[in-house]
């Protein structure tokens, strides 16, 4: 008995369209194992423990509120400019420094530094900090989040791998407990 050619045509036309879907789901299936893998990479590469240079000690005068820029070590090349996050930092005496996470501990907008009434106001919803970074009124909770950080060699580092939020409970720090450790 010999197979009609129409159905050797459906074979065929068959054949090709599963090597078309398993070449489709090969091409979609790269990114996504490599977005799935990549915490294990970036955790593997240290990054998430990695501390940056925010600058030296006199770029944040004594009893100012600085703003600074640092660039994610966990980005990747074609992150762009979204790689790089601003950061508040305060020099408390000229011994003492707090450096703040830029998002309101609210919903995340980015608070804005006003030294004249010395205060972080946040645009979104009226959240408010005091110049230590504890919540002065608004739907805040709680203060601002801030990075672990540390002077050496007259420049003020930061633990910059994650950025500070309630879920990377490491990085937190209370708004007085954290002292700098001069090197
Ligand atoms: Fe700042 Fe809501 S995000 S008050």
């Amino acid at each position: 008995m010999t197979v009609p050619d129409g159905l050797k045509r459906r074979d065929f036309l068959m054949k090709l369209g599963l090597l078309f879907n398993g070449i489709v789901a090969a091409i979609l299936t790269v990114p996504i194992v490599r977005y799935i893998m990549s915490p294990v990479a970036h955790a593997r590469a240290g990054r998430y423990d990695s501390w940056l240079s925010l600058g030296k000690l006199e770029q944040f005068p004594a009893g100012q509120t600085r703003l600074a820029v640092y660039r994610n070590p966990v980005a990747s090349p074609w992150d762009g400019d979204t790689a790089d996050i601003p950061c508040w930092v305060r020099n408390v005496n000229g011994q003492q420094f707090q450096v703040f996470a830029i998002n309101c501990a609210h919903l995340g907008c980015p608070v804005r530094w006003f030294p004249q009434s010395s205060l972080f106001m946040c645009p979104c919803h009226g959240g408010v900090y005091y110049q230590d970074g504890s919540r002065a009124s608004g739907p805040p909770e709680r203060g601002l989040f801030q990075y672990h950080h540390r002077l050496e060699s007259g420049e003020l580092f930061i633990k910059a791998g994650e950025v500070p939020t309630p879920g990377s409970a490491s990085n937190l720090t209370s708004i007085t407990s954290e002292l700098p450790r001069c090197v």
